[in-house]
């Protein structure tokens, strides 16, 4: 079902009453967890006329957005100061607003454990809090990342337990996430937001909503099938990279060159989709939401083979490149160990400031581990932390001259690529970032 701004029918006039502010835009509107998520989103809404209030357990989070400071790259501190200004967004670490509060939007961390089992210690935080301060007539819609079957069965009795019934004295909605930081087509209005409440007067609670302050809603029959959503999305995209990673190694061995094949393979007009290999996955979502999924299909007595697998070969690749750093290091007489390798770019993907399970890490952890002298550059990461060694960026050309080898694993925009090339002894490149140049000194994935 495609949705609009269309009437919203509840059995009871909590909901109409409800659904009357939200047309009117004087519904007071919650975002919980103001990260990478949470802040485009709150000003989303405040851009759309709604009063805003961010809640989140950082008080230098907190400070910052009060101040009108902006720490996701995606939001400018101008427009972000003047939506403060004119009092369309504050921030708080006081949970007790929740009373005040007509909808909320829970947008937390939801990483994994050690084990690779889902960590919902966030979620659950969040949802304590909010029942706590409870009350009948809100709209709540969880925004995590999460295995199919939390909303309903982890949220959802948090909530029942005040007594108040769901889909007709407060509503209860699942609708996933999709941004992609640093993309600068795509950002939080125009990418499509996918609803699913756990009746259907929660799911048009949800895409009113939503339909106030995005381009375009979709709405789904249930809470598990906008979960189930999200994961199809990242599982797609981690198992095809995972293939493309494959390709890589075969290709590797056999002599052919892989980015040449995917290039001339993409021109087929149908039934195929360019993914790219690379040192290993990174971020928030793709090397973690699928073991949501495998940790839940366990639980139904399937085994995620495909996950497994990918998660598997995709798990190699940081191994992959240092191998090549020590095979290209060894074409020039010089050992790995003591010889001095320079990362150029250490964010987990192009012109983004997001560490979080960057490849780079791994490969500088091996690096480390085989006795090989570090240094890094990165535009947008001054400072890193590799075990237990504080590094600060360099400036790449300086670097190019004095390692022994440089391995681009973050292809920057706007890279010194050029001089780069002239004066570093070999290059290894997992991203094809050299396209454009021919060199011997050259070693490309
Ligand atoms: N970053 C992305 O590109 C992206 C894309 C799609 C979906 N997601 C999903 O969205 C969710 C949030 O991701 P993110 O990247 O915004 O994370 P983040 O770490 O950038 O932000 C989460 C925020 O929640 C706050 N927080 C933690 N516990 C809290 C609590 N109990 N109450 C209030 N605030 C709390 C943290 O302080 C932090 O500011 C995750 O489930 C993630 O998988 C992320």
């Amino acid at each position: 079902m495609e949705a609009g701004s269309g009437a919203v029918v509840t059995p009871a006039s909590v909901g109409e009453a409800l659904a009357e502010k939200i047309r009117a835009r004087t519904a007071r509107v919650g975002v919980v967890g103001l990260g990478y998520v949470g802040l485009p989103l709150a000003v989303e809404f405040a851009e759309a006329g709604f009063p805003v209030t961010g809640i989140d357990v950082s008080e230098s989070k907190v400070s910052m957005v009060n101040a009108g400071q902006s720490y996701v790259k995606d939001v400018e501190s101008g427009s972000l100061g003047r939506l403060v200004e004119s009092r369309r967004v504050r921030a708080t670490s006081d949970f007790s607003v929740i009373r005040e509060l007509d909808t909320i939007n829970i947008c937390v961390p939801t990483p994994l454990r050690k084990t690779r089992d889902p960590d919902m210690s966030y979620v659950v935080a969040a949802a304590d809090e909010i029942a706590r301060h409870f009350r009948e007539g809100k709209l709540v819609i969880l925004e995590s990342t999460t295995y199919p079957g939390t909303t309903d069965e982890l949220l959802l009795p948090k909530l029942a337990r005040s007594g108040l019934q769901v889909g007709r004295d407060f509503f209860l909605c699942f609708s996933p996430e999709r941004v992609d930081p640093g993309n600068p087509k795509f950002n939080t209005r125009n990418i499509p937001k996918v609803v699913g409440g756990v009746t259907a007067a929660c799911t048009q609670m949800g895409v009113l909503l939503y339909s106030q302050a995005l381009e375009r809603v979709v709405a789904v029959s249930s809470t598990q099938v906008a979960e189930m959503v999200k994961l199809l999305e990242n599982t797609f995209r981690m198992i095809n990279i995972g293939l493309v990673n494959e390709m890589a190694l075969m290709c590797d061995r056999m002599g052919i060159d892989v980015w040449e094949m995917i290039d001339a393979a993409a021109t087929k007009p149908f039934g195929f989709m360019p993914f790219y290999p690379g040192p290993g996955l990174g971020g928030h979502c793709i090397p973690i939401d699928p073991f949501y999924l495998s940790w839940k299909s366990k639980q139904a007595g399937i085994e995620a083979r495909f996950i497994e697998l990918a998660g598997y070969i995709n798990g190699q690749m940081p191994h992959f490149v240092v191998d090549k750093i020590q095979n290209a290091l060894n074409e020039q007489a010089k050992p790995l160990k003591n010889s001095h390798v320079h990362i150029m770019g250490v964010a987990y993907k192009r012109d983004i400031d997001d560490m979080r399970e960057s490849p780079a890490l791994d490969i500088a952890h091996l690096l480390l581990k085989r006795g090989s002298r570090i240094s890094y550059s990165d535009p947008y990461v001054p400072a890193l932390r590799v075990d237990s060694m504080e590094l600060f960026a360099q400036d790449p050309e300086a670097m190019a001259e004095s390692a022994d080898c440089v391995v681009i694993v973050t292809d920057h925009s706007g890279a010194p690529y050029g001089a780069v090339v002239e004066k570093a002894r070999v290059i290894v490149d997992t991203r094809n970032a050299l396209r454009g140049f021919r060199s011997p000194k050259i070693v490309r994935l």
